[in-house]
């Protein structure tokens, strides 16, 4: 393999001696697509820290699911903001709330979409934290209960994979013995195995209104320091029943997905979060970068890293320059 007998530029000549040499490729099947659900009819607000995001009333969500559907995306994953919060998030697990309300237009509507539901409580709680406060510490058991309760209800709305996001310990073994029990033992659980404490949730938690009102997250979510505790996490989650297994946030864990994909044989997905998505759409919309090279760049390595699949705010974006033959991917 030394010049000049071997002269790697050969195999980069032409369009399609790229094509036939790439290694990795996006595909619309790789897509899973985030959305924000609020009570009300007839709300599409758009997300200022989010361009081209919206929090979407049920009716609405309804539209931009089927939207979804029909460029071939397979995935949706529901956000909820509930009309009242309280100290211990109970609408979370309202059988009429709005992500429950949602799960079940969706399907109607969309049968083959597969509809995923975060479970936590940040977005439900009055102090912002992903679960029940107990002189100001998460208190890790009594959260798990209702995280259980929170699990069977997306299932009783007919969910088809419930997405534990909380970073509770033993929260997967609690969905899954919780679902077991109540008779939807085929309802998947996506695990957020490795997530981390993370300054690019900074536009999610506006447009979810779940920033915490004090203190931070890092007393559950992982230090960004680590990486040998993420493989922990991993062998928990999957011993206690997890189907797939997610990291993240992706742009800045990408060894980490390459780690979990390399170590264990289960299912992988990255979330690309709302920071990353908020960064590339700054840029583009200034003209500093060029949009569809970036995204599609961006999501391919999140794919070459190791991640089956990716949730990510553009996926419909994605989907499009897919469907338009976009060579960048
Ligand atoms: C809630 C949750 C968060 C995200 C997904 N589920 C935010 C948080 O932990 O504050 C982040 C998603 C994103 O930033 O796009 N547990
Ligand atoms: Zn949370």
């Amino acid at each position: 393999m030394n010049f000049p007998e071997y002269r790697p530029r050969r195999l980069r000549r032409t369009d399609a001696l790229r094509r036939m040499i790439r290694e990795t490729r996006l595909s619309v099947d790789d897509l899973v697509y985030p959305m924000f659900v609020v009570p009300g009819s007839g709300v599409a607000k758009p997300i200022p820290s989010m361009p081209g995001q919206f929090n979407w009333s049920v009716d609405k969500a309804v539209d931009e699911a089927a939207r979804a559907h029909d460029l071939g995306i397979p995935a949706v994953i529901l956000f909820g903001i509930p009309e009242r919060k309280d100290a211990v998030g109970s609408d979370a697990w309202n059988a009429g709330g709005v992500v429950q309300k949602a799960i079940r237009a969706i399907k109607k509507r969309c049968p083959e979409l597969i509809v995923i539901a975060d479970a936590c409580f940040c977005e439900y709680t009055d102090h912002g934290h992903c679960g029940i406060l107990h002189d100001g510490e998460l208190d890790n058991d009594a959260s798990l209960e209702n995280l259980a309760r929170l699990a069977v209800s997306y299932a009783k709305a007919g969910v088809d994979i419930v997405a534990p996001s909380g970073m509770l310990d033993g929260f997967v073994g609690a969905c899954r013995e919780s679902l077991d029990e109540e008779g939807f033992e085929q309802i998947a659980i996506m695990a957020y195995s490795a997530k981390y404490a993370s300054g690019y949730y900074g536009p999610f938690r506006d447009a979810a209104q779940s920033a915490p009102q004090s203190g931070d997250r890092r007393g559950y979510q992982m230090d960004p320091g680590n990486a040998a505790e993420a493989a922990r996490e991993v062998a928990m989650d999957v011993a206690e029943g997890a189907d797939i297994i997610m990291v993240k946030p992706a742009l800045a864990y990408l060894d980490i997905v390459r780690m979990v994909s390399d170590d264990t044989n289960m299912p992988i997905a990255a979330y690309a979060v709302s920071g990353e998505y908020a960064m590339i759409e700054a840029a583009a919309e200034k003209g500093w970068i060029d949009r569809e090279r970036v995204v599609m760049e961006t999501l391919l390595g999140i794919r070459r890293a190791g991640a089956d699949m990716i949730l990510t705010y553009h996926a419909p974006y994605a989907a499009e320059l897919l469907a338009k033959g976009s060579r960048r991917a």
